[in-house]
């Protein structure tokens, strides 16, 4: 447990689907929206012109932030306010927004405004959220484009915590809000927590928390608030929240600041479910109106609301920030109660009448506070425990610690603070924001001077072609992570990566150096292997300047938070042919999903896949899939060659089904070698549609032009301090 290596496939089970459980598989009877999305239609009603962060910077930012404040207090009749205040709901609305972010694959998160839509509208974990959600629309209605779903859960959750007393450190707006589902893997079970599914880390049968998962059980954020599947151990909860929130990126001290933090506010709810208490709002009847978990409005009126299940108030002052969540915690011991709704609870014993909290609906009724098993686990774990006395002997140093870590939580999936927007963003630069000092933009002279110098250096087209793809490839479009800018390719841990060929890079690297004059290194290395991309191009007959950017800036090793880059680390990279060691989930399928990662489209990753093989840029340098007689030069032969009728393939004894052996029908003679991730051009019936466009006769330039405008959108992926720029003056 604890392991955060950032392998996001390796796991416990045999094999399994790239996406695991998918909406069709909850919802078979749900509307089928996507046939309209066929033949590339986007669903999305504000069409591609829309620049939601110039929208978002013609806001009213002071009115969107007063009226949040006045709906804090504006009790609903629908679902009137515990205490008057529905602050702590939208915490923990935006709490779980921004929690369903993982390290491993960067997915996840606040970003896209995914809680709208299934699964995470209906997961057992967010329940009654569909009522926090509804509450905020008349807010969106009236600032409308101006404000994205993603931007206000957040935006909600911070007014509620400034409205409560509590401290914050900042808001950054920008997430753009998608108007589809996402496709992402959230397990492969077939139950949720809910219906009794199996938790995830079972350590006498050796199981544990695969990655890129960081939830305990399907269905929940985090860890269930009852201990591991309803076992109310404290010890064994803080093994499961500490795995969990690592995948998160939380260490020990920002886990207790976040969930002590939290819990200063609000209360659970579990009174006994009525007969009347409805399914989740995806599944639930047309009249509903995406509403779910509804029960007679009556006792919706009355307080009487099941959401986890557990009763109850964590602090006498549930809308008001303060240390009374430690003081309590470590006054008292608590005892093992259940709550009307059945669940297993801690309580107070013998509790001062001062130290009981008020009825959520008649504040003159005291009623006694409670504590999840996972609270209790920041007492009776001995590492969190000392966390938790320090943060009850200085609120101050909890205020501090629980504004970074919300912050951190709410902002994490946003990538290079270039993407923030706003008033409220903070001038202090933090080390997981992955900062990288601006560069300065060289003349025309300096690029083509220090073009043809490595041109003639004696580095090879597929060595510079490699270092570059080491470079850029790292970025991810799920959290905006890695990319060539900083040119951390230099730095630990990315220089000793194997996928990387570390010996070869360290040694192109020091080349480029050597002849980069005043470039950045990391402009260099970009540049060099583009170089390389046009002298390829060249050598096969077509004439391609390709296009990017410059003005990279260098980051420094104390500028990089090296562990938090263990998680970009490519478990298999098929555009290089990299397999780390056999996985569960197919070859072929990380490829796919490392084209989703970075952005591109299926003709992109075609392309791609076809030209670097061409280039003979492949990891390791074991030939695989260079599928070409003139490795070096650009061609469209691995698709000619991978489409010849005149090679039949079969498996290398031994790879695993890894390796392929491609001979001449005829004479049987060896002609190539080649991974699945190569075959997958030819096996699968879309993917070899695209490749036999790159091998038709007369389509050669394109298939140049089409490598060299994917190659040029990799290198450019993360150039946000260009194109948000625009945006801060
Ligand atoms: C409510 C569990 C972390 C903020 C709840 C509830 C549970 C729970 C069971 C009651 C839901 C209901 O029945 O209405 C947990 C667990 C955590 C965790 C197991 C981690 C181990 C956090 C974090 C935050 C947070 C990190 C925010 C920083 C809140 C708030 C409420 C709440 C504000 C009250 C909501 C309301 O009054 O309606 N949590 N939580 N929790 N949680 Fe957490």
């Amino acid at each position: 447990t604890g392991d955060i290596s950032g392998c996001p496939f390796h796991g416990n089970g045999d094999s399994r689907s790239l996406f695991g459980r998918t909406n069709k598989d909850w919802w078979p009877d749900a509307l089928q929206l996507d046939i309209l999305t066929q033949d590339g239609k986007s669903a999305d009603p504000m069409g591609e012109d829309f620049d939601y962060c110039e929208a978002f910077n013609a806001l009213d930012y002071n009115a969107l932030k007063a009226d949040l404040t006045a709906l804090m207090t504006d009790s609903q009749e629908w679902w009137p306010a515990d205490y008057g205040h529905y602050g702590p709901f939208f915490i923990r609305m935006a709490w779980h927004a921004a929690g369903t972010y993982r390290t491993g694959d960067g997915r996840g998160g606040a970003g896209s405004g995914q809680q709208r839509f299934a699964p995470l509208n209906s997961w057992p974990d967010n329940g009654n959220l569909d009522k926090a959600r509804r509450l905020l629309w008349p807010i969106k209605r009236k600032y409308g484009k101006h404000i994205s779903w993603a931007d206000l859960f957040i935006l909600a959750g911070n007014v509620a915590i400034e409205s409560m007393g509590g401290p914050v450190f900042g808001f950054g707006g920008g997430r753009k809000d998608v108007f589809e589902p996402e496709t992402v893997y959230w397990g492969t079970e077939d139950l949720w927590v809910d219906q009794g599914a199996e938790t995830r880390i079972i350590p006498d049968k050796n199981k544990d928390l695969e990655n890129p998962l960081a939830a305990i059980q399907m269905g929940l954020i985090y860890v269930n608030p009852e201990g591991p599947g309803g076992n109310p151990d404290p010890l064994l909860a803080a093994r499961d929240m500490r795995v969990t929130f690592a995948r998160m990126a939380m260490n020990d001290e920002e886990t207790v600041a976040l969930t002590a933090g939290g819990h200063a506010f609000g209360k659970a709810h579990g009174a006994k479910p009525s007969d009347t208490f409805s399914g989740n709002p995806e599944s639930e009847a047309l009249a509903l109106q995406g509403f779910g978990w509804l029960t007679d409005p009556a006792e919706i009126a009355k307080g009487n609301i099941t959401t986890s299940g557990i009763e109850g108030a964590w602090t006498p002052n549930p809308t008001k920030w303060g240390g009374d969540y430690f003081r309590l915690l470590f006054k008292y011991d608590y005892e093992l109660v259940h709550s009307p709704a059945g669940a297993q609870q801690w309580q107070p014993i013998n509790p001062d009448p001062a130290d009981m909290a008020p009825d959520a609906r008649d504040p003159s009724k005291k009623v006694p506070t409670m504590m999840t098993t996972a609270d209790m686990a920041l007492k009776m774990d001995p590492e969190y425990r000392k966390i938790s006395e320090r943060f009850r002997d200085d609120q101050a140093a909890l205020d501090d610690a629980f504004a970074r870590a919300w912050f951190k939580l709410c902002h994490r999936d946003m990538g290079p603070k270039a993407r923030y927007m706003g008033p409220e963003v903070p001038v202090e630069d933090l080390i997981w924001q992955d900062p990288v000092p601006a560069g300065t933009t060289p003349s025309a002279s300096a690029v083509a001077d220090f073009k043809a110098k490595i041109l003639a250096s004696g580095l090879s087209v597929s060595e510079l072609v490699k270092a570059a793809w080491a470079s850029a490839s790292t970025y991810r479009n799920s959290d905006h992570r890695g990319g060539a800018n900083g040119a951390r390719v230099r730095l630990a841990p990315q220089s000793g990566w194997k996928a990387n060929d570390p010996d070869e890079l360290a040694k192109v690297l020091a080349k480029i150096d050597e002849l980069r004059g005043d470039l950045s290194m990391a402009d260099a290395i970009v540049l060099a292997g583009t170089a390389a991309v046009e002298k390829a191009a060249k050598d096969g007959g077509f004439d391609i300047s390709v296009d990017i950017t410059t003005g990279r800036g260098d980051a420094t090793q104390e500028q990089t938070d090296a562990d938090s880059f263990d998680a970009l680390e490519p478990f298999a990279d098929g555009f290089r042919n990299y397999l780390k060691t056999k996985a569960i989930v197919k070859t072929e399928d990380m490829l796919v999903d490392r084209a989703q990662l970075l952005g591109l489209s299926i003709p992109e990753m075609t392309v791609l896949v076809g030209g670097l093989r061409a280039l003979g840029a492949v990891s390791g340098n074991t030939g695989r899939g260079v599928l070409t007689d003139r490795p070096g030069t650009l061609s469209n032969d691995f698709f000619v060659n991978l489409l010849d009728m005149a090679t039949a393939w079969s498996p290398v004894e031994g790879s695993g089904d890894e390796e392929f052996v491609g001979k001449c029908r005829k004479t049987g003679a060896e002609k190539w070698r080649a991974t699945r991730a190569d075959l997958v051009f030819g096996s699968n019936s879309q993917l070899r549609a695209q490749a036999e466009v790159y091998a038709e006769c007369g389509n050669e330039a394109k298939f140049a032009a089409d490598f060299a405008k994917a190659w040029a959108k990799v290198m450019d992926a993360d150039r946000f301090d260009l194109t948000c720029a625009k945006y801060h003056g």
